[in-house]
This record gives structure tokens, C-alpha cells and sequence, in this order.
């Protein structure tokens, strides 16, 4: 499965790539918001981070406008993806944007009939998003199955990216649902680093050892006592 980082956050970004994890990047205008100076700069920057796809977000609600601020993204660097919201104008969009050779990732993907009509499209990305319907009492993972069988079963030229992932757990079932990537954020990361048993086998190992080195340089309880005379 490949992991993209959802953020805006260079830093973070940075952290990932050297931890050799990190296949993209995904993007918003609520990420973007967080991290402040101009989107084009941010996504310049990020894509020279990561050779991978980056995902940067439309924010119009009519094709042309869709389609001028995706070309205009898409000029940035060759490894952007044009993020735009699953709607009618956005379908046009997508299939515009693909049929000029640009990458799409389609966003805010609630069931897998979006995702379908979305592939359908042309879109690259299939971004459904999980955290937001489990907050409704919903299971979002039903999405995330659904759309990975169908788009395993039709063979659509699509991925599956799932998206608002809020705990570990989001992702080892999107893995086991058949999801080709994960966008998680920098939090969820390094949960997934850490386990209680690690942390602790760490520690222990740590000490056994220098338990060994001083144990190996403390002279010989015969010797002390020869020295005693
Ligand atoms: O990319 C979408 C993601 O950032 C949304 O996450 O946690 O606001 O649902 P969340």
C-alpha cells in the first residue's frame, strides 16, 4: 500500500520522506490554511519533496474556473494532481482536465457510486473519506471496500486513496479492503510507529546490554579477593 501524507506542514513532510515511507502528498484549502504564505509556493516546495503525486485542491464551483485554477496547478511541477470535489461541474472538469493530459484526484467521495462515476471520468484518485462518515455513524470502511471491489472487479484504471484518516486502525483495514494508498496525517504516522511493546523491548534491550558492559569489565570476584590478599 502506498502512504501519502495528508498536509500542508513542510516540516512534516521533510520528517516522512526521511523516514523513506512517504509516497505523496495530499493537500487542501483547510491545510493550506494552517500553514499560511501562497499555495503555489507551498506546492512548489512540497513537490520537491516528494517525487510522488501532490495533491493540490480546487476551490471554484464552475467548470471554467475548475479547469483554469486545475491548469494552473498543473503547470507548478509534473508530479501535481489536481484535486477536485466530487459535483456535476466537477465531473466535467475531470474529464477536461484528463482529456488535456492533467492528473485528478476526485475529493469528498462519500459512496461508491461517486467513486464509480469519478473513475468514469478519467479521475486518477479516488479519494473517499472515511473519518468524516464514521462521525455520522456511519462505517466509512464499507466505502472504502465497496469502491476497491469495484474498482478490482471492473479493472478501472483508478485508485483508490482513503482519505480523513483518524486512527491506525483506519488504515490497516483500508490495506486489508484492497485501497492502494492511505493519506494520513503526520499524528496518525507516528502512531503507527509506536507500539507499547516496542517502546518497552527498546528500554529493556538497552539495559541488558549495559548490564552486560559493566558486568564484563568488573574484575573477578577471585581476583578482588587475591588483591585483598
Ligand atoms: O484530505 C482530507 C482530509 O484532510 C480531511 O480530514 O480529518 O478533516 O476529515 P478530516
Amino acid at each position: 500500500m502506498k502512504l501519502f501524507l495528508d498536509t500542508a506542514e513542510i516540516d512534516e513532510i521533510r520528517t516522512a520522506a526521511r523516514w523513506g515511507v512517504l509516497d505523496g502528498v495530499t493537500t487542501n484549502p483547510s491545510l493550506f490554511a494552517k500553514v499560511g504564505g501562497t499555495y503555489d509556493g507551498v506546492l512548489r516546495e512540497i513537490c520537491t519533496l516528494t517525487p510522488g503525486p501532490v495533491s493540490a485542491e480546487v476551490v471554484a464551483d464552475d467548470v471554467e474556473g475548475m479547469l483554469r485554477e486545475g491548469r494552473h496547478f498543473a503547470s507548478l511541477a509534473p508530479n501535481i494532481f489536481v484535486k477536485v470535489p466530487m459535483s456535476e461541474e466537477g465531473l466535467e472538469a475531470i474529464a477536461r482536465l484528463t482529456e488535456e493530459g492533467i492528473k485528478t484526484n476526485c475529493t469528498l467521495i462519500f459512496s461508491a457510486n461517486q467513486g464509480l462515476l469519478a473513475a468514469k471520468a478519467g479521475a486518477s484518485l479516488l479519494s473517499p473519506f472515511v473519518g468524516r462518515l464514521d462521525d455520522i455513524n456511519e462505517e466509512g470502511m464499507t466505502v472504502i471496500r465497496e469502491l476497491a471491489s469495484i474498482v478490482e472487479i471492473h479493472g478501472l484504471a483508478a485508485e483508490v486513496l482513503v482519505a480523513s484518516v483518524r486512527h491506525p486502525r483506519h488504515v490497516t483495514d483500508a490495506a486489508l479492503a484492497g485501497a492502494q494508498i492511505a493519506s494520513v496525517p503526520m499524528k496518525v504516522l507516528r502512531q503507527m510507529v509506536h507500539h507499547p511493546l516496542t517502546d518497552s523491548g527498546i528500554i529493556r534491550f538497552r539495559e541488558d546490554w549495559q548490564k552486560a558492559q559493566t558486568a564484563a569489565i568488573a574484575p573477578e570476584p577471585s581476583a578482588v579477593a587475591t588483591a585483598r590478599g
